[in-house]
Formats: structure tokens, sequence, C-alpha cells
């Protein structure tokens, strides 16, 4: 199918899914959710008191993990470029368009509103790193394939949504913590309907939707990755387990896969069916390669208890 054919005949899904979305979405405050009386005022034209690493006790990954999640929400200008391009503005798929755009939104503004007002970041260095990371600008690697498209947000969601939760755990702030739960929770819902919209082209052309999958899972890279230092971040962020291969794999890959049921899709061709097999033998990769990680991690550990 052209991509036009699937986005015509996906538009009833999506007005589907927007229906059931708008009716599960909570409305919530990010107001609400930052301890406004615990803020100071810093240097700078207000004569305040500048940032130091001791005005929180939050451990360094968690204020990393911080870091990477507020950009990845921050560069949400240049996500709504791609998908308002590749999806349209018209009908349901552009209410969609606008609707996930204004709850990515608040994502951000929450973050950094409780970032600032708990001094758990240096400011300026945020700022700069927000300059640079949106300096770059996003850029969906399937761009013109409504389906590798639908898949890579598919994963996606889900692993913001883990990343989340797993840094609010870390950051041993009970006030964080709730947070970034309530922005998980708009995280697993946009992953229900985009992992919705894909399971209905698996439907309607399985092989295409079998292609998509197995191109995204080969190439997955994080939103943030061109993060400044993302490599060193996320290296930081896996060995405090906040996000790493296993979970990945375990916990991203594998759930959206069961519920697509791809390993018993029929009526495939013949790339559907080798489409398949590349993703087994991806599957089996990074079982070895989170396995690999795993073993190195825990010898560091030991290395560390024993210091
Ligand atoms: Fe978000
Ligand atoms: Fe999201």
């Amino acid at each position: 199918m052209s991509q036009t054919a699937l986005l015509v005949e996906l538009e009833p899904v999506v007005a589907r899914n927007l229906d059931r979305h708008l009716s599960l979405a909570k409305e919530w405050f990010p107001h609400e959710y930052v301890p406004w009386s615990e803020g100071r005022t810093f240097d700078g034209p207000l004569g305040g008191e500048a940032w130091s690493p001791t005005d929180s006790t939050i451990p360094d990954v968690a204020r990393t993990a911080l870091i990477v999640n507020l950009l990845t929400e921050d560069n949400l200008p240049s996500y709504h470029h791609e998908i308002a391009t590749l999806f349209g503005r018209d009908g349901a798929w552009g209410t969609w368009v606008h609707r996930w755009t204004a709850e990515e939104g608040r994502h951000g503004v929450a973050i950094r509103d409780y970032l600032t007002v708990s001094r758990a970041v240096d400011p300026v260095a945020l700022e700069r790193a927000r300059m640079t990371h949106m300096s770059e600008g996003y850029t969906n690697a399937h761009g013109d394939e409504v389906l590798h498209s639908l898949a890579y947000v598919s994963f996606q969601e889900l692993a913001t949504r883990i990343s989340h939760r797993n840094t609010g755990k870390a950051t041993g702030d009970p006030t964080c913590e709730a947070l970034l739960a309530r922005v998980a929770a708009d995280e697993n819902l946009h992953m229900v309907f985009y992992r919705n919209l894909l399971a209905a082209a698996f439907e309607l052309a399985p092989s295409q939707a079998m292609r998509a999958v197995a191109d995204v899972v080969a190439d997955f890279q994080m939103p943030g990755s061109g993060i400044d230092g993302f490599a060193r971040k996320s290296v930081a962020i896996a060995l405090a387990g906040i996000y790493d291969l296993r979970q990945h794999r375990d916990e991203v890959l594998q759930p959206v896969l069961r519920q697509w049921d791809v390993f018993n899709v029929t009526g495939l061709n013949a790339d559907g069916e080798a489409a398949r097999e590349q993703l087994a033998a991806q599957l089996e990769n990074l079982d070895r390669a989170a396995s690999r990680f795993e073993e190195k991690r825990d010898a560091r550990a030991a290395r560390l208890a024993l210091r």
C-alpha cells in the first residue's frame, strides 16, 4: 500500500483511538507537582544565590537522567514538525498530532519547573544544553514512512515511560517520583495509541508492517541520542539500571511485539517473512548483548565493593 493509502485506511482507527485516549487521559496541572515554597531567587539581575551542587541531595546519575529526559521533551517542536509533516494536520490525524504535542509540552514545563525550584541541576548548564540540543533539531530516521514511524513511536513512548519511572525512583525524592510517575502515565497512553495503530496496520498490510518493525528494532535510537555527551550519559544511566539494554529488550520491545503477536502473523510475503527472521535474530543479539552488559556491570559493582 502507498503511504497515502495507509494514512487514509488508518484514519478511522486514529479517530477511534483518539476518542479512547481522550476518555482515558486525566487532566493534570504541572504547578501542583512542584514544591514552590522550597525555591530561592538565583543570582543575576535579581541578586539571589548562585546554584551550587550541594543545593540538592539527588544522586548524580539521577540528575543526569533528569537532564536527558528534559532535553528530550524540550525538542518537541522538531518532533511536532516531523509528525505533522508525515501524518498531516487534517481530520483525526491532525487532531491527534496537536493533542499529543500539547501533552508532551506539559512534560517539559513540569520537569523544568521542578528542576529550577529544587535546584537539582545547574540552571545555566541546563539552559545552554537546551540551546545546543534544540539547535540540532530532530530528524525522524524514517520520516517518509508511516508504518516505520508508528513502530518507532510505539517503542519510544514505552522507552520514555520506563526511563521517567526509573529516574523518579533513582532521585530518592518522593516529590520528583510522583511527578515523573504522572508523566510516565501519559507516555503509556501515547504508547497504547501508536501500538493500536500499528496493530491495525498488521491487519491491513502485514508484510509492510513486519518490515517496518524489523527495520526500526534494528536501528532503534532514543529520541535524545543527539544530546551533547549522550553516549557517556547513557552509559551512566544504564549502569544505574535506569535504562539499559535488558530493559530495552525485555520491557520495551518484547511487550509491544507480544501485543502485535508478530511471531504468529499470517499472510506474509517473502519480504515479510525475511523481516520476521531478521527481527528474531535481532532479539537474540540484543539478549546476548544485554547479558554481556549485565556481567560487566556486576563485575564492576563487585570491584567497587572491594575498594
Ligand atoms: Fe513526554
Ligand atoms: Fe509521549
